[in-house]
């Protein structure tokens, strides 16, 4: 019944998970490109319509355009709307590095505009003559024409502001840091300025190098992709049909996407209530109206004694399953739905996700196709971070199911 796999394998073409326009922002719990590809291959043909209710940085989205299919992506996370333009950029001409460079030129010196990020704590998380500079920075990009050549840099200013900060960069929640603060302050006494414009240049310009790879081999490709970041998937119906569902639902605990974008999220604009909005819908970090029962589900219910994990366990499955639902409702007759995901631990209890999404579905109209196992553990969280082990997962799975 399980096949065993190595999805990295399958996808010999695929050598990096960050090729092309894939790492241009880091993301947690990205997918790897592999096993969208593998999916894509397997369940669909050129110009199909597939859906990703969970759709996190949209390598669906990416993926699906390289492989001339169209995606129609959603989710909670409003990054999606300021990434997705730049990772399937579609132009007729390759972007221009002379360009560019006037840009990051004039940034340095036009001194007119500043913004301030609609933080209330915002001094919390900077040196005072750092947030002055990157104040005056991103006032220079948000007071231009805003184009293609200002989202690039805007990707760079967004991880200057990370790495500038006193959060700890390399690890995706917001944290202040005593060694984070020695490390600013130490760089304070140094040429802090030219190393900041030196990540800023580096990046642009890899940036520009990756949407030219990609224009280039996507010149004849004319499909689309329509993404819908601020979405409720759990709440959320959609009118038009289609072809496949790919997706990877929010892990079961320890995983909160938005406060793990949320300094990227105030620099592009949003402010504190949008955030506090998006944070109180995010699954599994609210009330489930509904209990959801399947046989593996009821076991794992009945062993668990502590209420609170009780209750994130009914938000999981509740607010997961009508999310997964509402997009698998709307996939033609034989239709393949392929759900990605661990096998979490809640308390020590194993929890077979596959299993329960399998057993949920095949009572709702989808009859159950075939299930892989992965047992390469390293799905990248957060930028050079490797998880090997994330919520004590040994393998993960890629769901098969067929719409009757
Ligand atoms: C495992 S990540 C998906 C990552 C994605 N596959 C990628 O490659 O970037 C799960 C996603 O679920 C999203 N999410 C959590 N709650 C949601 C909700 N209520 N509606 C829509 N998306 C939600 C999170 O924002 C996160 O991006």
């Amino acid at each position: 019944m399980i096949e065993f796999v190595s999805f990295r394998n399958l996808v010999p073409e695929i050598t990096e998970t960050g090729y092309l326009t894939h790492a241009i922002v880091s993301y947690p719990a990205k997918f790897i490109p592999q096993v969208v590809r593998y999916a894509l291959n397997t369940y669909t043909k050129e110009n199909d319509w597939v859906i990703d209710p969970f759709a996190g940085s949209g390598t669906v989205g990416v993926e699906a355009y390289l492989c001339k299919r169209n995606a129609f992506l959603l989710d909670l996370n409003l990054l999606l709307n300021h990434l997705m333009p730049m990772k399937v950029f579609q132009s007729n001409d390759l972007l221009r590095k002379e360009h560019l460079h006037i840009l990051l030129e004039e940034m340095q010196t036009e001194n007119k505009h500043h913004f301030m990020p609609a933080w209330s704590n915002i001094e919390y998380w900077y040196a005072p003559e750092i947030l002055k500079l990157l104040s005056q920075y991103w006032g220079y990009i948000y007071n231009i024409e805003d184009n293609i050549y200002t989202g690039i840099i805007k990707t760079a200013l967004l991880k200057v502001s990370k790495r500038f900060s006193y959060t700890e960069h390399r690890t995706p929640k917001l944290a202040r840091s005593k060694r984070k603060l020695a490390a600013i302050d130490e760089l304070l006494q140094e040429n802090w300025v030219e190393q900041l414009l030196q990540v800023v240049y580096d990046h642009s310009l890899s940036t520009l190098k990756k949407l030219n790879d990609f224009l280039t081999l996507t010149q004849s490709h004319e499909n689309r992709v329509e993404y819908y970041g601020g979405v409720d998937s759990s709440n959320f119906t959609v009118q038009r049909k289609f072809d496949a569902l790919i997706t990877s639902p929010p892990y079961l605990q320890a995983q909160e996407y938005i406060r793990s974008t949320k300094m990227d999220l105030y620099w592009l604009g949003h402010n504190d209530d949008e955030i506090k909005q998006l944070s109180r819908l995010e699954i599994p970090y609210r009330k489930a109206d509904r209990v959801t029962h399947t046989p593996t589900l009821d076991v794992v219910r009945s062993k668990l004694t502590r209420k609170d994990l009780c209750h994130r366990l009914e938000s999981y499955f509740c607010h997961t399953l009508n999310a997964l639902e509402n997009s698998m409702n709307q996939l033609k007759p034989n239709g393949v739905a392929s759900i990605f995901v661990g096998n979490p631990r809640i308390d020590g209890i194993e929890v077979e996700l596959w299993k329960i999404i399998s057993e949920y579905f095949t009572e709702r109209g989808f009859t159950f196709k075939k299930v892989y196992e992965d047992r390469i553990k390293t799905r990248q969280l957060f930028g050079t971070r490797k998880n090997k082990n994330p919520e004590g997962m040994k393998s993960e799975f890629l769901l098969i199911l067929k719409k009757e």
